[in-house]
């Protein structure tokens, strides 16, 4: 049977890693967060005290990193060197430090190599994260870059970060991470064959079903 590959980019706060998510539940298919393998690489650095401006100490802990992700849709885990940094690599601390590994090239090879690695190691799978549909997996058979207006994604991180933080702080935050990553991985605009999908005004289920359609059309069902 050929191997399915469904490769899903889009900016933070797009709800791209729960849709993402549910659609590897759906489609049964294993589910791989790459933004968490950022995070996971990124915390380890600052637990280590490798300076984060250092870009060859940085790269030099990243190809070191024993870092295991769960890819189960159900099992939430992130292991690095042992220690379990599942929540922790959620924290704003981790948010705020984590361009320096994405920005850094040698780091972003190194990720990719296992990000490839992992993907061909199962059957079906959803990848999301920002570089999925053109250097991840350009060759995955469906192709999603999900979108969603400003104003939508800051509806959402409020709603996930439990509406405590003030409006104009979020949306400080949000430009501010999206500038800088976009910087190094171009997910604002749809690369050849990469199928966009808006879901400012779509709710969960919506957007869960949209993907799944695009999945359908490219040939690769539940
Ligand atoms: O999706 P996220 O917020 O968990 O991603 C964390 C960081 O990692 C974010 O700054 C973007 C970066 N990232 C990346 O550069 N390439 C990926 N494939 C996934 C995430």
């Amino acid at each position: 049977m050929e191997q399915l590959v469904v490769a899903i980019d889009g900016p933070s706060g797009s709800g791209k890693s729960s849709v993402s998510r549910e659609a590897a539940r759906r489609l049964g298919a294993a589910y791989l967060d790459t933004g968490a393998m950022y995070r996971a690489v990124t915390w380890h650095c600052l637990d280590a005290g490798t300076d984060l401006h250092d870009a060859a100490a940085v790269a030099a802990a990243v190809r070191a990193a024993d870092l295991f992700i769960s890819t189960d849709p159900d099992s939430e885990e992130v292991l690095i060197h042992g220690t379990d940094v599942t929540r922790t690599i959620r924290e704003p601390f981790v948010s705020e430090a984590v361009s320096a590994v994405a920005t850094n090239l040698a780091a972003r090879e190194e990720l990719v190599r296992r990000q490839r690695a992992l993907i061909a190691g199962h059957a079906r799978i959803v990848a999301e994260g920002r570089d999925i549909t053109t250097v991840v997996a350009p060759e995955a058979q469906a192709r999603i870059l999900l979108t969603a207006s400003e104003e939508a994604r800051l509806r959402r991180r409020g709603l996930q970060l439990g509406g405590g933080q003030s409006g104009e702080d979020l949306h400080r935050q949000v430009v501010a991470r999206d500038a800088k990553d976009s910087t190094v991985t171009n997910f604002t605009t749809a690369s050849d064959g990469v199928v966009t999908l808006d879901s400012s005004d779509l709710d969960f289920e919506q957007t869960v079903q949209a993907v799944l359609r695009v999945v359908a059309g490219a040939g690769g069902g539940a």
